[in-house]
């Protein structure tokens, strides 16, 4: 049984996929959630946290992410970070040919936007007993990977999750004399909103589950598992490490 009394945390990207299941397991730990995302508040939360704790807007605006942490200070404060916001971009490709404004706008929501939220709750943070951050990154931010809609480089967002791996390792580094944990998790492949046309491919899903050592593709209750796992007091001993959560693909690379 994990340890969270009375702990609030702030989850973004929490419309579907892993933040919804992020945001979904935390409350059923018991955890105070204030949940973000550009889409509507999806139903799946009814009877896990109720409309005020839902946040509605883009995570690159300062005035959302400052709305989060108001609404979690009002409830009791912020113990817990966990960022899942994240795109994908149609127009991702090589480094050497791509537009600015896809890096750029990739990298406001994959990464700079998890250090803004880190930034604005920091005063809130070190208030609390067991403060702790966990931040989505990915396989391809530790290894690279073809892309898996069409092959080829995807380099906005590779370079956008080898910048959340390097920046959580370094919150962590700045932050532990405070008693703040910082981790990320690297999912594999998972079947959740952004991946689900290539999973709608039985011949793609065949070839992902021989290429895993477990035989399938992840849910997002296996990130959220690992998620809730690195924010609670059993893990009060690990800051700046990367958890892989890919049912063995990485271990064969
Ligand atoms: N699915 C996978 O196989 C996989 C693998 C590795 C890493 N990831 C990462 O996991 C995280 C969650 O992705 P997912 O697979 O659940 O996909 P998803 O598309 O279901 O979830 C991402 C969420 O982020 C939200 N979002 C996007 N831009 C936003 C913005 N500007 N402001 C606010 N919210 C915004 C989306 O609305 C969406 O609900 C992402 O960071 C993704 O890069 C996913």
């Amino acid at each position: 049984m994990l340890t969270f009394e009375g702990r609030n945390a702030i989850v973004t990207g929490a419309g579907g996929g892993i933040g919804l299941a992020c945001a979904i397991m935390l409350t059923e730990c018991g955890i105070h959630v204030i949940a973000t995302d550009l889409k509507d508040r999806p139903e799946a939360l009814d009877g896990h946290i109720d409309e005020t704790a839902f946040v509605r807007g883009d995570i690159t605006d300062d005035a959302v992410i400052a709305e989060c942490v108001r609404r979690s200070q009002a409830a009791g404060g912020v113990d817990y970070l966990v960022t899942s916001a994240g795109v994908f971009s149609p127009d991702d490709g090589s480094m050497l040919d791509l537009r600015g404004d896809t890096i750029d706008r990739t990298m406001q929501i994959n990464t700079l936007s998890a250090i803004q939220l880190a930034r604005q709750s920091l005063t809130l943070l070190k208030e609390s007993p067991a403060p702790a951050m966990v931040h989505v990154a990915s396989m391809v931010g530790l290894r690279n990977m073809e892309n898996i809609f069409e092959g080829g480089p995807s380099d906005a967002y590779q370079l956008s999750k080898a910048a959340m791996v390097s920046a959580s390792r370094s919150l962590a580094m700045q932050l532990a004399g405070d008693g703040i944990r910082c981790n990320t998790v690297c999912p594999g492949c998972v079947v959740t909103p952004m991946t689900e046309q290539i999973y709608a491919d039985p011949e793609r899903v065949r070839a992902m589950e021989a290429r895993t050592p477990l035989g399938r593709i992840g849910r997002p209750e296996d990130i959220a598992g690992a998620c809730a796992y690195l924010l609670s007091d059993q893990a009060s001993f690990v800051t700046g490490i990367d958890l892989v959560v890919d049912g063995g693909q990485m271990a064969k690379l």
